[in-house]
């Protein structure tokens, strides 16, 4: 499952504490069965999809919760620890290798989770969506980049659009899916930038400014996430 993280997410991802907790081996170890991967004739892995579950019944667990792709992960090792049965499935990861990239492999993934979520027998899929390109636009808000529509009504964000194709609906903005908080000499070192003032930041690979406080000596980074639910009943 050699798929390298692309380069222009952000070397800042890498102090995302929530994502120390669902290491592979520890994916693999205990839901090695809701992982699928693509691959080639000859074995190599072109692509891989990655999901966790949890149940949506527990109180006051609301849907599509700000905190994202986090509270995601909190509420699956919460299930896990508690010997809950899960209802739903969360898409945390789907990668593309880059010398697949481009020619629709996402979708082939994104159907196979859809699959596998329904012959598993749980209620619904939900993805929190980073879309990459949003990258390019840091300053626009996550609410209006993923309501821009082109003119066939299908989102503009290729990421979002490939997830609408298959069935996805948009449900609302997760504005702290990720959080990423550290020093400013630890930002300094992932980002290249002086970071000397105090205010909002423009990071490479981050999707919204970096919240920067000197005297506190404390960047603050927190990713908006697109909301996606897809629908298991055949139609
Ligand atoms: C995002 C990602 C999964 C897309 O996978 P892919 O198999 O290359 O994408 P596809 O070939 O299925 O293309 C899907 C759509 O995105 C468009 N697209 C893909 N890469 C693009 C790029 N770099 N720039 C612009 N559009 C792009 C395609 O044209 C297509 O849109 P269309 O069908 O309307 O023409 C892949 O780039 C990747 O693994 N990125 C790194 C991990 C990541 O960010 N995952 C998403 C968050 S978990």
């Amino acid at each position: 499952m050699a798929i390298p993280y692309p380069d222009d997410a952000g070397a800042f991802m890498a102090g995302h504490l929530t994502g120390q907790i669902v290491t592979r081996a520890r994916v693999l170890r205990h839901w090695s069965d809701l992982s699928i991967a693509v691959l080639a004739e000859d074995g190599a892995c072109l692509a891989r999809g990655v999901m966790v579950p949890f149940d949506s019944s527990v109180e006051q667990r609301e849907p599509f919760p700000d905190a994202g792709w986090e509270q995601a992960v909190i509420w699956a090792v919460d299930d896990l620890l508690e010997d809950r049965r899960p209802d739903t499935l969360c898409a945390l990861e789907i990668a593309v290798h880059p010398d697949a990239a481009r020619r629709g492999i996402s979708r082939t993934v994104l159907e196979g989770m859809q699959a596998l979520a329904r012959e598993r027998g749980f209620d619904r899929l939900v993805a929190p969506l980073r879309p990459p390109l949003k990258a390019n636009e840091p300053w626009v808000p996550m609410e209006e980049y993923a309501a821009r529509r082109r003119d066939d009504g299908l989102p503009e964000d290729p990421w979002l659009r490939t997830h609408v194709r298959a069935g996805g609906r948009l449900r609302g903005i997760a504005r702290r899916s990720t959080t990423v908080t550290a020093d400013l000499d630890q930002w300094r070192a992932w980002s290249g930038l002086p970071l000397a003032a105090d205010g909002l930041v423009a990071v490479p690979g981050a999707l919204a400014p970096l919240i920067v406080n000197v005297a506190l000596d404390i960047g603050c980074y927190l990713e908006p996430n697109v909301w996606v639910d897809h629908p298991l009943c055949e139609s």
